[in-house]
């Protein structure tokens, strides 16, 4: 007969020499990572050590299984830091360093006077990259547009010209531009969108009422063409004296005459120009159209005075309502430019 303990033991037996024993987390590695990183391993699971980059193994082993006895092997890795080539010498500088191994930095200065190196440097690097690429593009010569002349083209390779190179066109007179006047020889071999040149014309400019307009005397105006405008005795010109033909085809402005204002008050001090004028004597002959002076009004309540602003405007000046004219023989009377301010 077998006792039931026995058999259990057996049983406990055999597990054990089937299953194995857990391996527990492994041992660390300075440098290195392991996965899968776990706290157990079953028998029969692997794991691989790596170097942390900037590092490189050295000897051992980096694949390990977990055996039945559920003890790791000896583990025989080392990561050690990369080391970078010798930086080299610095002309006219210093280069400042530990060592050259991960991690580190080093440093370039260059000696006083010298502050245009780093410049100079990426300018040598910059033009080494445009020659290999001049090297393999080329555009020929610009075919020139119509009614355009080419005003500047320097080919940097006798007759053609490389890439990055440019050439700038005008157009021939009373030509308007439309689009860049520089195009440039692209990567492509060919040149960026060429310029046009197209002839413009503008009508005659009107004479402006009460005034004129000069303009040169040609059975057509063009482009860049200018005439002056002008107005006769009290009138005077609402826009600039001179307008050109624009690209367009229209003038840049319209300019017209306003009629002065007369003024119909006989004795005020008003602002003019932020100074206090004698309104009677400073516009004897008329406000011009767009002139503006402020009249002073009393406010009766708190005995004070505000000014009122109004301008002149084709012909006509409105004069403030709140501004009272005194008769000349009420000199008992204060005027309100008298009184203090508000
Ligand atoms: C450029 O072209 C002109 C004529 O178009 C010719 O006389 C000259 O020799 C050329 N130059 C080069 C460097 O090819
Ligand atoms: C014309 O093109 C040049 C480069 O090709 C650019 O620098 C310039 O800004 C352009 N001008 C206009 C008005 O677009
Ligand atoms: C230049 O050539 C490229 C590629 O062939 C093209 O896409 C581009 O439109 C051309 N540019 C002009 C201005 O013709």
């Amino acid at each position: 007969m077998v006792s039931p303990v026995l058999i259990l033991f057996s049983a406990f037996l055999c597990h054990v020499a089937i299953a194995g024993r857990t391996c527990p987390q492994p041992d660390e590695v300075p440098f290195a990572v392991v996965v899968p990183l776990k706290t157990f391993y079953d028998p029969g699971e692997q794991i691989v050590y790596s170097c942390k980059p900037g590092y490189v193994s050295r000897g051992g082993m980096r694949r390990f299984t977990c055996p039945l006895t559920g003890m790791w092997p000896i583990n025989t890795l080392k990561c050690t830091p990369r080391v970078c080539p010798f930086a080299g010498i610095l002309e006219n500088g210093i280069v400042r360093y530990t060592t050259f191994e991960y991690p580190n930095t080093i440093s370039f200065t260059c000696n006083p006077g010298r502050d245009d190196m780093p410049l100079a440097l990426s300018w040598v690097l910059e033009s080494r990259q445009r020659r290999s690429l001049v090297a393999a593009v080329t555009c020929p010569p610009p075919v020139v547009p119509k009614f355009a002349t080419l005003k500047l083209h320097k080919p940097s390779a006798g007759n053609t010209s490389l890439y990055q190179d440019t050439a700038v066109f005008e157009c021939l007179p009373h030509y308007a531009m439309f689009g860049n006047d520089t195009v440039t020889c692209t990567a492509h071999g060919n040149w960026t969108e060429m310029p046009e040149c197209r002839e413009v014309k503008c009508p005659f400019p009107s004479r402006p009422d009460n005034g004129f307009v000069n303009y040169p005397a040609k059975p057509v105006l063009h482009y860049q063409d200018k005439a002056t405008f002008g107005c006769h005795d009290t009138y005077s010109l609402d826009g600039p004296a001179e307008v050109e033909c624009t690209k367009m085809g229209s003038w840049s402005a319209q300019p017209s005459c306003k009629a002065s204002c007369k003024v119909s008050v006989k004795k005020a001090t008003v602002l003019y120009q932020g100074e206090r004028v004698k309104i009677q004597e400073q516009f004897k002959d008329g406000m011009k159209h767009g002139d503006k002076v402020s009249f002073f009004c009393k406010n009766k309540e708190k005995k004070c005075s505000y000014t009122e602003e109004t301008q002149c405007v084709d012909g006509t000046l409105e004069i403030p309502k709140c501004f009272k004219e005194h008769s000349s023989l009420a000199f008992w009377k204060t005027d309100a430019w008298d009184v203090k301010p508000c």
